[in-house]
């Protein structure tokens, strides 16, 4: 599948696109409704888009290193779409913030950066139809060429192309904001569970503070929590069963986990406040004591939080950025052992720690 498909007609493909966004949007409790529209978001896009599983086309599992960490492949971008959790939730959170932004700078097109669009511009292209052109504009940015083609063809397949500013090809982690024109949202999704890999924080700490007074950046903060848990009890359910009721995804698991404390805060607004980097700085060494006795058949594990936008977060298991990473290099840990903890910002981001 390299080439794009252009035989459906726009107006079904438009029609299946709105069911779908106000499915997300809608947020049933029922996991596996949201589960199954993600995954049919995810085929009309890629039919659309020509990438996907089965694409072939040179450029699709190309990975790009960057100075601030690694930009996936665009058939890897496109399967963030399945993530429905994190569909779901960044989808609510976007619409949102461009309401509240709305109400912020009234007579005015609202301007929303969405750096990383991936192949799909996901968030994008479903809620343009909720607007009018003049309402919301959106600049598409995305360190990856096929990414953005893909992405300008959907725009365009859809009818969409008014609400697109513009396609920038470029890190994100060093663009600079049009200096006429100001931005009133920013929406980035570089990141993995435990911040490890991508870029997140790269891009919060470049963008976030070029943002004036009122404008909104999502996710609005991340939090990596450590704690101690029994990798037995955080396994315990099946997928099915995870699909399954109203209760929050990782309703459960807490209980059987000793919480030591945070080892990181992203959080936009104090980026913005001092240039991030000098908070960011401050909490980057970490030496946490395990308390005596809460050891023997414990795993150290990272938790990660995830807070898009106003009450919109996306909590324990509910996403693939917020499952537990379990540290199982260092093994069981016992009662007495410290550990220190660094976070990483670079090429290869994440968490340093060792057993002191
Ligand atoms: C995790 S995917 C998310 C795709 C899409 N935003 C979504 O929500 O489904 C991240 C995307 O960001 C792009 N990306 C990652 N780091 C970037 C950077 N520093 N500058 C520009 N694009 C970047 C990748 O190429 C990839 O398309």
């Amino acid at each position: 599948m390299d080439t794009f498909d252009q035989t459906a007609p726009a107006g079904g493909y438009s029609r299946r696109l709105k069911s779908l966004t106000d499915e997300l949007l809608s947020s049933p409790s029922d996991r596996g409704r949201l589960r199954a529209a993600a995954a049919e978001l995810y085929t009309l896009f890629s039919s659309v888009a020509g990438v996907g599983d089965d694409s072939t086309h040179p450029h699709d599992s190309e990975e790009i290193w960057l100075a601030g960490g690694k930009a996936i492949s665009p058939r890897d971008a496109a399967r963030c779409v399945l993530d429905s959790g994190r569909t779901s939730k960044f989808l609510r959170g976007l619409h949102a913030a461009i309401l509240e932004a709305r109400q912020r700078f009234p007579d005015t097109t609202v301007e929303i950066l969405y750096a990383g669009c991936g192949p799909f511009a996901p968030l994008a292209v479903t809620l343009a139809g909720r607007f009018t052109p003049s309402a919301v504009r959106f600049t598409l940015l995305d360190i990856n060429r096929r990414s953005l083609d893909a992405a300008r063809h959907i725009f365009q397949t859809f009818g969409l192309s008014d609400f697109v500013r513009d396609y920038i090809r470029c890190d994100a982690a060093s663009y600079r904001l049009g200096a006429g024109r100001t931005t009133h949202v920013v929406v980035t999704e570089t990141m993995q569970a435990a911040l490890e890999h991508e870029p997140q924080v790269a891009v919060t700490l470049n963008l976030a503070p070029q943002l004036c007074q009122g404008a909104i950046f999502i996710p609005e903060r991340i939090n990596v929590d450590l704690c101690l848990c029994d990798p037995a009890e955080e396994f315990k359910s099946t997928p099915a069963e995870v699909d399954e009721g109203d209760s929050p995804a990782g309703a459960g698991r807490d209980k059987h986990r000793i919480h030591l404390g945070r080892v990181l805060e992203l959080d936009a607004e104090s980026c913005r406040a001092d240039d991030g980097h000098g908070l960011f700085t401050r909490a980057r060494e970490f030496t946490l004591d395990v308390p005596e006795g809460a050891g023997g058949g414990l795993n150290l594990a990272l938790l990660t939080s995830v807070n898009i936008f106003d009450s919109i977060t996306l909590g324990d298991y509910e996403s693939g950025l917020t499952c537990p990473k379990i540290l199982f290099d260092l093994g069981r840990v016992t009662g007495g052992m410290r550990v220190e903890f660094a976070y990483r910002v670079g090429a290869r981001p994440g968490f340093e720690y060792r057993l002191i």
